[in-house]
């Protein structure tokens, strides 16, 4: 496959985030460290939550190499005081909320026939539950005019995947709550939009869901031919963050190489479906 081309932290200018307040919820790895990474880079204090201390500690420190300052926090999205209370611990240290963003989730490839009830609960708590949480504990701290908020959403949203029954119907209910928030918080100064990566090389998500002996193919699929990077989505969010975006809201941007151009089955490429979800 086509190596991603480097890409800096930021293409935008330097301290276009100074002054800005910042909470990337699963900013402790992948993508939305990528997303915490650009924001800092846009020169935003960030904090980070994550269920794991080290990995926040870890993210954290890249972060305070990057940007004026970083938190690491922990707590489960799942765990309405958990995430609560870290919300609040970010906006006590910081000052008002200007940018968060809802992107932990849970993933893995399981058909509808052996998923459990837990199994399909447990992704759309994470997913789905876990950005209402997010958004709903931020709300009390935001800075209200320009603040704007993200939650990562998926192809799976829109497009039906094999294995994937409990994650996209998580994404499609972050879909509709973005749009649901955008319309009542609008009036305040928020905007909600939701981002929607294709895959991402490297990352927690391909890893799970894209075998290594299909990597290529599914490249080959995509217009652009190639996985993208997380600096790629981080410059994404920054756009949706910025006063650039600053009369868009309730849309959906898909960062994703055209994947949702090419139909994931029904079509060349069929398959690739892995052979154990069929
Ligand atoms: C079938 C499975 C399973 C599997 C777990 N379960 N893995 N079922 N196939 N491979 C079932 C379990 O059997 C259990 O149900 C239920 O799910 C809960 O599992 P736990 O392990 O107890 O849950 P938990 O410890 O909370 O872990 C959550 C997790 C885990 C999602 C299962 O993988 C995780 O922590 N993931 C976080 C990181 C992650 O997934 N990142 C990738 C995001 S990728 P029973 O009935 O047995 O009790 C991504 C990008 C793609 O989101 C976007 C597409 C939408």
């Amino acid at each position: 496959m086509t190596p991603c081309p480097d890409h800096p932290l930021t293409t935008y200018r330097p301290g276009l985030f100074a002054g800005r307040n910042a909470v990337v919820a699963g900013g402790t790895s992948g993508i939305n460290l990528g997303i915490a990474k650009a924001i800092a880079a846009c020169g935003a204090k960030v904090a980070v939550i994550g269920r794991n201390g080290e990995k926040a500690e870890h993210a954290a420190s890249a972060l305070r190499e990057i940007g004026p300052e970083a938190l690491p926090l922990i707590a489960d999205v799942r765990d309405f005081a958990a995430i609560d209370a870290a919300m609040a611990q970010a906006a006590k240290r910081f000052g008002p909320l200007d940018f968060v963003v809802a992107g932990a989730a849970g993933n893995f490839i399981a058909a509808a026939d052996s998923l459990s009830s837990n199994g399909f609960r447990t992704v759309t708590d994470i997913d789905l539950l876990g950005a209402f949480h997010t958004f709903k504990t931020a709300r009390p701290w935001l800075r209200e005019e320009g603040s704007s908020l993200i939650a990562i959403s998926s192809g799976q949203a829109f497009q039906p995947m094999w294995g994937q029954v409990h994650a996209s119907a998580a994404k499609a209910g972050i879909e509709s709550l973005v749009r649901t928030l955008a319309l009542e918080w609008g009036p305040a100064g928020i905007r909600v939009n939701s981002l929607s990566p294709g895959p991402i090389a490297a990352t927690e998500g391909v890893k799970r869901l894209v075998p290594q002996s299909r990597v290529d193919a599914i490249a080959r699929r995509l217009p652009i031919r190639r996985f993208g990077s997380a600096e790629e989505v981080g410059n994404a969010a920054v756009f949706l963050l910025s006063p650039a975006a600053s009369f868009v809201t309730g849309m959906t941007l898909f960062c994703d190489g055209g994947m949702m151009l090419t139909p994931y089955d029904g079509q060349p490429g069929a398959d690739l479906v892995p052979e154990t979800v069929r």
